[in-house]
């Protein structure tokens, strides 16, 4: 998603300065992107290698006006990345991360500047879905949500304005609907195929559940689950056995080649 991130923020005119600490995942990311710019220039986008330039690999985290957080769902790994921003990045820049149901005000904890901390949560395919959830913190500032619903705007996005509570309002529906698919796949209620056909054709969705979870990542799935389940302090969100045993096999979905679906 962070390379989708930096897509658009590339492609409307700002500079990127792009971090991952995994070896490769930066080109990789840039190669996406290039697909992703190519199918967009088709259909009147700006061309791929003018938004490319834009976006520049980094080794380390740089001083910027905004730092937007894609990293694992994994509160410590998070924090880590929110307390080194607050030492790199200038005093009045907006720290935003775009975590699908860790608490912004917890992120906001480990800065000096929680005012300025926020959620700013993208949906996958980012260059093509619309939304951007808005998530304000405990003490994140009216000055710091302006800025950024008016940037989700600039980036041709509509943003939407949850409070902070575990999965927010995304992730407090889609979750347990994934969830609930993995079950009846676990009870044979029917097949991936029955499952998926019921959804897209019954509620008029583009991906059925189990395509859905695939393009999400099945070990992040599990990770907003237990989100759920521990922050509302309720069983009923525990992840379905038969996706913790998927992602335990190493299959995550599209990133991994497997998931619910060969890719
Ligand atoms: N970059 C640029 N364009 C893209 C693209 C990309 N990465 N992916 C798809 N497109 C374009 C295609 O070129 C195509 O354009 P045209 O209609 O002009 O030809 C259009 O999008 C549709 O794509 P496809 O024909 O390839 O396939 P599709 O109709 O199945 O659409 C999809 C693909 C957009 C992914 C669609 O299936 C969809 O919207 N799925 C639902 C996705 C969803 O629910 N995402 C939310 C996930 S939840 C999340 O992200 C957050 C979380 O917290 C877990």
């Amino acid at each position: 998603m962070g390379g989708g991130i930096a897509q658009v923020v590339a492609a409307s005119g700002r500079r990127v300065s792009l971090l991952d600490a995994e070896p490769g995942a930066v080109e990789r990311g840039l190669e996406t992107m290039r697909k992703s710019l190519t199918r967009l220039a088709e259909k009147g986008g700006p061309p791929a290698d003018e938004v490319l330039a834009r976006v520049e690999p980094v080794d380390e985290l740089v001083p910027a006006d905004l730092m937007i957080e894609a990293v694992v769902e994994d509160a410590e790994v998070k924090e880590d990345v929110f307390r080194r921003a607050d030492r790199t990045l200038p005093a009045e820049a907006i720290l935003a991360s775009n975590t699908s149901s860790i608490p912004i005000t917890s992120l906001a904890g480990v800065t000096q500047r929680p005012d300025r901390v926020i959620g700013m949560h993208f949906f996958n395919p980012v260059p093509v879905l619309e939304l951007v959830e808005v998530v304000r913190g405990r003490e994140t500032s009216d000055e710091t949500a302006d800025g950024i619903i008016e940037l989700a705007r600039e980036l041709g996005k509509t943003p939407a304005v949850a409070n902070d509570f575990p999965g927010f309002v995304s992730n407090r529906i889609l979750m347990p609907y994934i969830n609930e698919a993995v079950y009846a796949l676990q009870d044979g209620v029917a097949d991936v195929d029955a499952i998926d056909t019921i959804a897209k054709l019954g509620f008029a969705h583009p991906l059925g559940p189990l395509a859905l979870a695939d393009l999400i990542g099945l070990d992040t799935c599990v990770a907003i689950m237990k989100v759920l389940q521990n922050g509302l302090g309720d069983d009923k969100y525990a992840p379905a056995p038969l996706l913790e045993t998927y992602v335990e096999q190493g299959k995550l979905g599209r990133k991994s080649g497997e998931g619910f679906y060969i890719y």
